[in-house]
């Protein structure tokens, strides 16, 4: 039995800059789909998975996600005396447990993969996950669950997947795939932006990652690669030397919140998904004429 995953690790210290000026003085991790910060979204993913300790990586201008992650007396307090006893029990129901977050500051936004090593001293020697918030999926079970059935069976690491347009590989990092079906396949290799003909497959790395904790030591090195940052691609491309990477092909779909398309998107699609919100918005939209009334749509 491969050693259980217990902590997982968001990296939330990034500037942000495709999203500004939303992102000069508050975390793009707050900003909401719908009325759930993108933060909330990995928390409840990882709950889902079975996580017990939730590692924040934070920065400059991040100290509301600490406080969205704690109680707020003054708050609750209204709220009950309001009777809205409905709306207090969701914001206690969001919140991990006392003492299961743990807070550390990245004090210089040097890139995704000095994020993760600022994470070492908490994690330990132990597997752990990782979830960029900024990507939230429409997915169930969730993918860290997914992913985490793959991991009961092969161990080692595991990186969530999903396919791209093969003309787009070059926004993303790819994976080469060897053997084994869609739920755990081998990951033979890695390349970081590829261009199209370059490209080993068309399924790139969405932001989900199972890791074994000798990659906080490649980390170390602190070489920087592309973007002058320090990439965890590059050392995860080292570890693949020496430890197994199995591909998950999930079941569900990504949206790139960091992105001002991927982030409307999922306002559009979580919205349309939501009971109390659904036929409402459907309706205001088709008053503004963007969406077809629904008797006026052809038969798939
Ligand atoms: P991004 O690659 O989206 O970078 O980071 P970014 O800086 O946040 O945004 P842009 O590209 O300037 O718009 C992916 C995740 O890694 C975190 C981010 O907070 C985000 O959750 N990150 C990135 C860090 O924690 N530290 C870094 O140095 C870079």
């Amino acid at each position: 039995m491969p050693k259980r995953v217990r902590t997982a690790v968001f990296p939330v210290a990034g500037l942000g800059t495709r999203f500004l000026p939303a992102t000069k003085a508050m975390p793009k991790e707050m900003l909401t789909v719908v009325d759930r910060p993108l933060i909330q979204y990995a928390v409840d993913e990882a709950r889902e998975a079975g996580i017990e300790h939730f590692v924040f990586v934070t920065g400059r201008n991040k100290g509301v996600i600490e406080d969205h992650f704690d109680r707020q007396y003054e708050l609750e307090h209204t709220l009950e005396i309001r009777g809205k006893s409905q709306a207090l029990r969701e914001l206690q129901k969001d919140l991990p447990s006392a003492g299961q977050s743990s807070f550390t500051r990245q004090q210089e936004p040097l890139g995704l993969g000095h994020a993760v090593w600022c994470a070492r001293e908490l994690v330990g020697d132990q597997p752990f996950a990782l979830l960029l918030p900024d990507m939230v999926f429409k997915a169930r079970p969730g993918v860290l669950k997914q992913m985490m059935q793959a991991y009961e069976e092969t161990g080692g690491n595991i990186v969530g997947v999903e396919e791209v347009d093969p003309k787009d590989v070059s926004s993303y990092g790819i994976v080469a795939r060897g053997a084994g079906p869609d739920h755990g396949f081998r990951i033979t290799g890695m390349v970081e932006k590829p261009k199209p003909a370059d490209a080993p497959s068309n399924l790139f790395i969405s932001g989900r990652y199972i890791l074994q904790p000798e990659i906080f030591n490649l980390l170390s090195e602190q070489t920087r690669g592309a973007g002058n940052e320090i990439q965890l691609t590059d050392a995860m491309q080292v570890l693949i030397k020496s430890q197994d990477f199995t591909g998950v092909k999930y079941e569900g779909k990504v949206f790139d919140c960091g992105s001002k398309l991927g982030f409307l998107t999922a306002n559009v699609v979580f919205a349309l998904d939501r009971p109390d919100l659904a036929d409402a918005f459907r309706n205001e939209m088709v008053k503004l004429g963007l969406f077809e009334r629904e008797r006026d749509r052809e038969p798939a």
